[in-house]
């Protein structure tokens, strides 16, 4: 019996394995708005059998996008795009997911391929980042953003509500909020991004606030029936990991209070003075701490592409979903494959694909 291809139930929804696909920006959008591109790149995904297939980060506001190719969510026009995307992964049997984002202070960027860095201040695609402090996020993004006033966050808050209805309309039944990789969430918990000194920075409860009211605010629209995550950074690799590490255990407990379903327990990345322990499957024993000590279903990613690995995360008790980011864009047919690997029988967890049938039939290994 695999771990890894039983079903996971949570909220309304079910799973029909382990599997899930992360986010993962396609940076091929114009004014946020999906094309063909992702249409055929989610549909493909999906067919492939992993159980959740989340759309990449997708930005609540203009400014929160990642980069100007960036997906949104911030006008009907792009949550009526996004429709056929969300009924597509669910035809082929998958669970659809979508994150909802700000860059915050990392926002404004070229594309990775095409250097990484903030787009220069006097290129006409330059807009205003903001952060909860002015202050840069350094290396590769230098350009220091506009501290946030609390109109701002209310605002930006605001955005992330009406984003999380248009992912409702737009089909999606599975939420995942982005708290994480030193984007705008993770910046006001983080102490290398925050150095406020009113209601939203300082104290560990001021750096949790815009978090937490954040999701409350999320929780009202969301549906009730329909799992509600967020992917945060538990750990930022900085010299400082036992105190983060507590202090994201305690954040998660009142995540769950607040009404969380899943924690997708992530790395920081607020500063680029961190030293992270790249290794397969480095940051499984980190969320199975989140898991056991908050008490919260748990899901991760980083490194976990072998279905060895995978069925072990899941057997142990480490994660109860498994993230396989990059071997997907190798293989969009990777849950098979692992299926395959594991000596598990075909069941209704694959559906009926061209592939899996040739594959059978003909293959000589
Ligand atoms: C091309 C690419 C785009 C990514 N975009 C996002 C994103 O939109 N949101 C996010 O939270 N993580 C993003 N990530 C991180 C992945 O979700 C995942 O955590 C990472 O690839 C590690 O998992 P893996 O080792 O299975 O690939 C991205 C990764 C890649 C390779």
């Amino acid at each position: 019996m695999s771990a890894l291809f039983s079903p996971f139930k949570l909220k309304d929804v079910t799973l029909r394995n382990r599997i899930a696909i992360p986010p993962m920006c396609q940076y091929q959008a114009s004014d946020g708005l999906i094309n063909d591109w992702h249409r055929v790149h989610y549909a493909a995904l999906a067919r492939g059998g992993a159980g959740l297939v989340i759309v990449e980060a997708t930005a609540v506001a203009p400014e929160g996008r990642i980069t100007p190719a960036c997906l949104g969510l911030w006008n009907d026009e792009q949550a009526q795009a996004l429709a056929p995307v969300a009924a597509a992964i669910k035809a082929a049997g998958a669970v659809p997911g979508i994150q909802i984002g700000h860059a915050g202070r990392k926002a404004n960027a070229n594309r990775p391929w095409e250097g990484d860095d903030h787009i220069a201040a006097n290129d006409a695609r330059a807009w205003q980042t903001l952060s909860p402090s002015a202050i840069a996020f350094g290396a590769n993004l230098p350009r220091e953003p506009k501290a946030m006033t609390a109109d701002d966050i209310a605002r930006v808050r605001a955005d992330f509500v009406a984003a999380a209805k248009r992912a409702r309309d737009a089909g999606f039944e599975w939420l995942e909020l982005h708290f994480a990789h030193g984007y705008l969430g993770q910046s006001f918990f983080s102490v290398h991004a925050n150095q406020r000194n009113d209601a939203w920075g300082g104290s560990f409860e001021k750096r949790s606030r815009f978090l937490l009211e954040t999701l409350a605010a999320v929780r009202q629209v969301w549906p009730e029936h329909l799992p509600l995550t967020a992917r945060f950074g538990v750990i930022e690799y900085d010299g400082r990991d036992e105190e983060t590490l507590a202090e994201s255990i305690e954040l998660a407990r009142r995540f769950k209070r607040e009404g969380l379903d899943l924690l997708s327990v992530s790395v920081g990345f607020s500063t680029p003075a961190a030293n992270i322990p790249w290794a397969p499957a480095f940051l499984a024993p980190v969320a199975e701490r989140v898991r056991r000590e908050a008490g919260l279903p748990v899901a991760s990613a980083w490194g976990i592409d072998t279905p060895e690995l995978a069925e072990r995360t899941v057997r142990d008790g480490q994660l109860d979903l498994v993230m396989v980011g990059r071997a997907h864009l190798a293989n969009p047919h990777w849950p098979f494959h692992a299926a395959r690997q594991l000596g598990i029988e075909r069941t209704s967890w694959v559906l009926p694909a061209p592939y899996a049938h040739w594959l059978e039939r003909y293959s000589v290994s």
